[in-house]
């Protein structure tokens, strides 16, 4: 049976993790996977994360089956964190949520609960998005298209033409739209931007899937969760899939959670058994550590100031390297404009380099990036920003 079966080619980004890993070369600059690093270049275990396990760890008498949903008490400290503790849609019991194996697991958890509802629905991401989006939502059976965003001469979102793309969509289509630090742009929607966006939802009757990986991570914590409480509030029915991978830096134990809002208990309770069932098809019950961890963090004062705390320096250190890089790009290679970096928000930023120039960046000067040229900003420090901006400027 198995004779028949390709061989695919590896996935740009964890292909592109695997020659850096191979690469000798002392120099080598890592800006490839999504994860943020500190000044030392480490993905560091928070402070809080630490306490927290210990805690669960000496509190925890079994190890059984949590329940198909998840953890309640991380379901609803994660409802109180994306929506706010004094949410409307809270108090009127129109939040139901289901946690997932990540964020990823999440976004394919409200894929899998779409296409129950309404197989015939298509699916609209960015142009660009993170590249796992398209499997994510679409290898359930759901149609996938895009919609423009970006505009790269302008390294700032192209909202026209992204509003005159969703005024065409026929109603009960679904638009994934990023909570903040767009992947792979960093160009985020402003407020004004998503008010000007409602109404188009509510006129073209569409559901709003936010993908939300970086609460705190753009500008702040109630910030970065402003469109999502915004519809939340105005439209009767929005998905949210929330990871906790880069906040808490718990990305092994894959943790994150799907949250819908309906506009009415009752369709609440059948959405939330249709969730159940559709977790127990496909892999019966969700890892039990990281939930516990960030349970345990969300509901102890302490633990929750010191984590807000070090997610402000995680946010500061990637805002300040942005500014950074565009002052180091400007002195390097004046003849080029890098100022919208300092302008996008979260981990990844375009650079504009053609597929040709990235391959050079890598294979003459060791430094990785995926092949539209995103980098992570994280990835980048004083003991290699010199070395970064020079490389470039010898490709441009
Ligand atoms: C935009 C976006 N959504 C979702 C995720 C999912 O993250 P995870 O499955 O690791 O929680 C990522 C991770 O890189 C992401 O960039």
């Amino acid at each position: 049976m198995f004779e028949r079966l390709d061989t695919l080619p590896a996935d740009p980004i964890l292909g592109l993790m695997a020659i850096y890993r191979a690469d000798p070369d002392a120099k080598k600059v890592d800006l490839g996977v999504g994860v943020f690093k500190d000044a030392r270049g480490e993905t560091p275990v928070l402070a809080a994360v630490r306490k927290a396990e210990a805690a669960v760890l000496a509190r925890q008498t079994s190890k059984t089956y949590v329940a198909p949903a998840g953890n309640a008490a991380f379901n609803s400290a994660m409802e109180r964190q994306v929506f706010g503790a004094n949410h409307a849609v809270l108090a009127a019991d129109r939040v139901r949520s289901i946690q997932g194996p990540g964020g990823s697991g999440a976004l394919r958890l409200g894929s899998e609960l779409i296409r129950i509802a309404s197989p015939q629905a298509t699916v609209h991401v960015s142009l660009p998005s993170w590249a796992n989006h398209v499997p994510l939502l679409s290898n359930t059976g759901l149609k996938l298209a895009r919609y423009p965003y970006y505009d790269a001469g302008k390294g700032a979102i192209d909202f026209g033409a992204m509003c005159k793309a969703l005024e065409q969509l026929p109603a009960g289509d679904v638009v994934v739209l990023h909570a903040s630090c767009h992947n792979p742009t960093g160009a985020d929607l402003s407020q004004a931007q998503w008010q000007e966006l409602l109404p188009i939802f509510r006129r073209r009757g569409l559901l709003p899937y936010i993908d939300m990986a970086y609460q705190g991570l753009g500008t702040g914590l109630d910030e970065d969760a402003y469109g999502i409480r915004l519809f939340a509030a105005e439209l009767p029915e929005l998905l949210v899939a929330a990871s906790c991978s880069k906040n808490f830096g718990l990305y092994r134990e894959r943790v994150g959670v799907l949250h819908f809002v309906v506009d009415k208990p009752a369709v609440a309770l059948a959405a939330l058994s249709q969730e159940v069932r559709i977790a127990r098809s496909l892999y019966s019950m969700p890892p039990d550590h990281g939930a516990a961890i960030v349970a345990e963090i969300l509901g102890n004062d302490a633990l929750r100031a010191s984590w807000v705390q070090e997610l402000a320096t995680m946010r500061d250190r990637i805002n300040g390297l942005r500014r950074q890089v565009v002052a180091k790009l400007g002195e390097i290679a004046p003849g080029h404009d890098f100022s919208f970096i300092a302008k996008q928000q979260g981990m990844f930023s375009l650079l504009g380099l053609t597929v040709a120039q990235v391959t050079q960046l890598r294979t003459e000067h060791h430094v990785y990036m995926t092949d539209d040229s995103r980098i992570n900003i994280a990835g980048l420090g004083e003991h290699n920003l010199d070395y970064f901006a020079q490389s470039v400027a010898q490709v441009l």
